[in-house]
């Protein structure tokens, strides 16, 4: 794993960004996992302004979102699909075709699920799926105790998640109770994983996540488990890490870096 702590959020976007843009540049039909929340928003940013500055083509991308809230329409400004839209897709050239996320509002949701898994095979896999870090250290919305096999499925999301959630809808009412998700199995598939956290709040969850114990309670542990993982995070966000000065030695040591 290697974890680069940075200066500012500009900074870890940026180059989070620049990871992703990579393989688009060298494999111009690859397939990139999509999150939401705010945490990817700055990496989004500078994925938008690298297709529009220095042309980055998306053409023959493929995508796949992490998550979707259940009961949420695309129409509804706090949906996933709404947000990626506005943050991201509308603002590059993928196909409308080649744009996948997860339904809100499917009559069956396990068929859903297994189609949604099936489409990932088809595609080829992911090649680098771009994640965040819930509070409570789950990723997508895989809560606490979630099975580190699980593939995409329906899930309950857990009080801690709804309330963090919450500033973004009117009510907490508001907040749907369920989403779809990617499970933890299947996002281990992708083969690269890219993380990005900012921010004293994600700082307990970091540090669980990275130098904890791979476990269920923190579903984000499993990143230790896939052997091509980069994780981008600012100082704050980086401020519980026991190994803090290995990775910034690392950084400045890197092989063939002069
Ligand atoms: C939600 C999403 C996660 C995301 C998390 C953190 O729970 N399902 O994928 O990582 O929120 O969001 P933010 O980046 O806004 O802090």
């Amino acid at each position: 794993m290697e974890v680069v702590v940075c200066k500012s959020y500009e900074e870890l976007s940026r180059k989070a960004a620049l990871s992703v843009a990579e393989i688009v540049r060298v494999k111009p039909d690859a397939v990139l996992g999509m999150a939401a929340g705010s945490s990817p928003l700055g990496l989004y940013r500078e994925l938008i302004r690298m297709h529009r500055e220095e042309s980055l083509d998306f053409a023959r991308v493929t995508t796949f979102n992490l998550d979707e809230y259940v009961g949420l329409p695309p129409s509804h400004d706090q949906s996933y699909h709404y947000f990626m839209n506005e943050s991201f897709f509308q603002h590059v050239n993928i196909p409308e075709a080649n744009i996948h996320i997860p339904s809100g509002t499917a009559d069956d949701y396990e068929s859903f699920c297994r189609h949604y898994e099936e489409l990932i095979a088809e595609s080829g896999g992911i090649d680098v799926q771009i994640l965040g870090i819930g509070a409570d250290g789950h990723m997508a919305f895989n809560e606490p105790t979630s099975s580190l096999a699980s593939r995409t499925r329906l899930k309950t999301l857990a009080k801690q998640t709804i309330e963090d959630n919450s500033r973004f809808f009117e009510k907490i009412e508001d907040v749907p109770v369920h989403a779809v998700t990617m499970g933890v199995g299947t996002i281990l598939e992708a083969r690269k994983l890219v993380l990005v956290a900012d921010g004293q709040k994600k700082a307990d969850a970091m540090a669980a996540a990275i130098e904890g114990p791979v476990t269920s309670m923190v579903t984000t542990s499993a990143i230790q488990l896939h052997a091509n993982v980069e994780v981008y995070l600012d100082e704050a966000a980086a401020a519980k890490l026991k190994m803090r000065d290995y990775y910034d030695w690392v950084q400045a040591n890197k092989p063939g870096v002069d």
